[in-house]
């Protein structure tokens, strides 16, 4: 018997999974409207959403979504998300103007973010809920002249015990001077609540930012303010993997090529953030969120049911119920979970001089990966129309390369074990790319144009793709 080539299988959705099972659907998009390309699919959105609220209504909260867009910029997810009926966080001018052009009436945006001058003067105008990044924000909301007209803030807090240092948020030491100005100013600034955004896995964490907040409404009606909402961000998890063991087995195979044994498997001398001396291999890789097994639903079920110790053990619904809060969220990456792929073609494949196989694609690695981390999900090949029969006993280990002129534009710099070489003219499926995988890093270097975005839908048995722009969800959502 023969020992399975390492592997990283993605987790690819149902809906996704028939796109790219439909034969020649990729192929025909992509013969369309050129290659690379972005498809994203509104529909999984929806399903993500679904679920989501599920979980809220299972335990009987009040709650508002703001879909957060600066996860993708694409137009399709925005209207998805105002004709689901949910809100938005917006972070720029410009996903502002976005969220308005796509429907959304000021009372359903929020603004999140550290915030200039200019900004802030606009949100006045505008309309919106701001939540606040700092105490300069809110004494210039404070201050600006013009009409005397009420402005929602939230207070966005962080430095909460035994997190993460955060440089976003008001210290939780200073919130009293918060409080202080929001109450001098009531006539202007109307406290809506309190906020936190935690980037983290670790679920005490959020409980413990909960409790604060719970504590600064309270001292907050010592001010003689009426806040009612709690914010507890985004940060619930994307899972990308469809076989935690396997992943874990590839993990452990990395770990010991970077120690010199069995088959290299990285390319460039990279080691991934581990620290690799005569002991070992230690530390935490750059790509650990891709080993996460634990959805966002259940971090949030985990997250409403935890109790609270200053409150008797009651429950964080509980709690929330029984002072009429409204939880506000603000989940990115949790709704665009599996909602998008990314296609590029292979246009040639190459041996270097150490013996490495190299597939060259019309794609460079900033357009597909976030913030240069290491993605860990096996990409899928999907063979040339031309070319039905595979070639040559596979598997076969290769490195993904960019289309720049720079030593560091390879896409993988894993070894990826693919069942066959692929040929020029083969697509490349990227999975589960539409959190900030597509836009957060994406430069136009060499004069290469961005990656066009494409929604892909499914309607009874076929799929229709129009430009990201165009698409606009059905009256009844599916
Ligand atoms: C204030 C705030 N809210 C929400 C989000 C969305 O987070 P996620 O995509 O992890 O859900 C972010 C992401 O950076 C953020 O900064």
């Amino acid at each position: 018997m023969t020992t399975p080539v390492p592997a990283l299988p993605a987790k690819i959705h149902p809906l996704v999974r028939a796109f790219l099972d439909t034969p020649d659907a990729a192929h025909d998009g992509l013969a369309r409207f050129g290659s690379p390309a972005h498809l994203l699919f509104p529909q999984v959105f929806s399903d993500n959403l679904a679920r989501l609220r599920s979980v809220l209504d299972r335990h009987a909260v009040r709650y508002r979504i703001c879909y957060a867009h600066k996860v993708n910029r694409s137009r399709a997810f925005l209207r998805t998300a105002e004709r689901a009926g949910i809100a938005v966080d917006v972070a720029s001018a410009q996903e502002l103007a976005a969220a308005a052009s796509a429907g959304f009436a000021p009372d359903r945006i929020e603004v999140t973010g550290p915030k200039g001058e200019r900004l802030l003067r606009e949100l006045i105008e505008a309309r919106v809920t701001i939540n606040v990044d700092n105490l300069w924000e809110l004494q210039r909301l404070a201050e600006f002249d013009g009409d005397h007209t009420e402005v929602p803030v939230l207070l966005r807090i962080s430095g909460f015990p035994a997190s993460a240092m955060s440089r976003f948020g008001i210290a939780l030491a200073e919130a009293d001077r918060a409080l202080t100005l929001a109450a001098t100013h009531r006539s202007r600034i109307t406290l809506r609540g309190f906020a936190f955004h935690l980037d983290s896995g670790e679920p005490g964490e959020r409980v413990r930012a909960v409790q604060e907040c719970l504590g600064l409404v309270e001292r907050a009606y010592g001010h003689g303010l009426t806040p009612t909402v709690l914010d507890i961000g985004g940060g619930f998890r994307q899972v990308f993997t469809a076989d935690a063991d396997r992943f874990d087995g590839y993990v452990a195979a990395l770990r010991a090529a970077l120690l010199g044994r069995g088959e290299p498997m990285t390319w460039g001398h990279n080691t991934f953030g581990y620290q690799v001396d005569d002991t070992g291999v230690h530390g935490t890789p750059v790509f650990h969120k891709y080993a996460n097994t634990v959805p966002a639903t259940r971090m949030l079920d985990d997250l409403l049911t935890a109790p609270l110790d200053a409150h008797g053990g009651r429950t964080v619904a509980q709690v929330a119920g029984e002072n009429l809060l409204e939880l506000w969220l603000e989940p990115g990456k949790s709704l665009v979970d599996h909602a998008g792929i990314t296609v590029a073609r292979v246009e040639f494949v190459k041996q270097a001089a150490d013996g490495s196989m190299l597939v060259n694609l019309d794609l460079s690695r900033d357009t597909v990966t976030p913030a240069d981390q290491e993605v860990m999900v096996d990409p899928l090949i999907l063979p040339g129309p031309a070319r039905r029969e595979t070639n040559g006993a596979g598997p076969v280990g290769v490195y993904f390369a960019g289309r720049l002129c720079l030593e560091r534009d390879m896409i993988t710099n894993h070894k990826a074990w693919l069942p066959h070489r692929p040929q020029a003219g083969d697509l490349v499926v990227f999975p589960n790319t539409a959190a900030y995988h597509q836009d957060l890093s994406a430069a136009a270097a060499s004069m290469h144009p961005l990656p066009p975005k494409l929604a892909v839908t499914r309607h009874g048995g076929e799929f229709r793709i129009c430009p990201d722009t165009d698409y606009e969800p059905a009256l009844v959502m599916p």
